[in-house]
Order: structure tokens, then sequence, then C-alpha cells
């Protein structure tokens, strides 16, 4: 099983939904028993905490299902995920201070190296935004994430 985390700022917006996108694609190709996908914020503000309520409507609204509850990325996690996805370079250089993170560089990239579009760099953070911006997160998550998943499937065979 390959595990993969999502990581944002908060926990609420971008990586929860990355990761309710990637259980959803991955049970639309019957790859739910190949793959454990969970997602964590580098900042402790909204630990415990369900995600947004504009994530969830938008998540909604995109028939995607979210279940999940904010918590921190910890140092276990390097160790403990195979696939560490960051949704801006912001995320990224949080994860890189972590305490031996040089040992797992390879595992850690940005989501939009994923994005067949390559049309920007960072998922940009809708926290200040409105629905227009929630949904642009959502289109970006839901084509990286699936070109992501036809890279995976290809390894694999
Ligand atoms: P996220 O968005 O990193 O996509 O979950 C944010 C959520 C909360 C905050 C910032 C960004 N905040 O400042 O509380």
């Amino acid at each position: 099983m390959k595990k993969v985390l999502f990581v944002c700022l908060g926990n609420i917006c971008r990586s929860p939904l990355a990761e309710g996108i990637f259980q959803h694609k991955a049970q639309l190709r019957n790859l739910s028993e190949n793959f454990l996908a969970e997602s964590c914020g580098t900042a402790n503000y909204h630990i415990g905490q369900t995600p947004d309520p504009r994530t969830l409507k938008n998540a909604q609204k995109n028939g995607v299902k979210l279940n999940h509850l904010g918590r921190q990325l910890q140092e276990t996690d390097l160790q403990n995920f195979d696939l560490i996805f960051a949704m801006d370079e912001s995320n990224l250089d949080n994860i890189y201070k972590l305490k031996n993170a040089k040992d797992h560089m390879r595992k850690i990239s940005l989501m939009r190296s994923h994005d067949p579009e390559k049309s920007g760099i960072n998922v940009p953070d809708p926290y200040y935004g409105n629905e227009k911006d929630f949904q642009e997160v959502f289109d970006i998550l839901d084509r990286s994430i699936e070109s992501l998943l036809n890279e995976l499937v290809k390894e694999k065979t």
C-alpha cells in the first residue's frame, strides 16, 4: 500500500480537499486498497476541527465526501508516508524545516508539479477568498490528482 500525505497551512481548506479528491478518484478506479491518503497542516490553528464550511460546501457541490479532522504535520510523517505533497512553496519550506527532512527529500514535492496545465506553482490559499477561489482550488487539485494517479498506476505496472 502506498501512503500519500497532502500538506497545507491550516488543514481546513486545500489539503483536506486534496485528500478527499484522491480517495474519491482511487475509489472510482477500484484502487482504494492500494492507497492510503491523509492530510495535515503545518500550523496548529485548527487541530481537531472539521474542514472550513466553504470547503465542505465546495466538495459536496463537486460530489466529493470529506471525512477529516485537522491535525498538524509531525516529524514522524516523514517516515510514515511514501509521498508528501505541499500545496504551496511556503508549506514546502515548512516541511523542509522538519528534523531529518534531508533524508526524505525524494518523497517531498509540490502538488502542482503534477498539474498537467503547468499554469502555476502554488495551489492558491482560498482562506480569504470567495466561492470562485474555492472552485479554482478544486479544479487545480482535480486535474493534478488525476495526473498523479495516472503516474502512480503506470509506475506499478
Ligand atoms: P489551508 O487554508 O491552508 O488551505 O487550510 C488556510 C486555513 C486557515 C488559515 C490560513 C489558511 N488561517 O490563517 O487560519
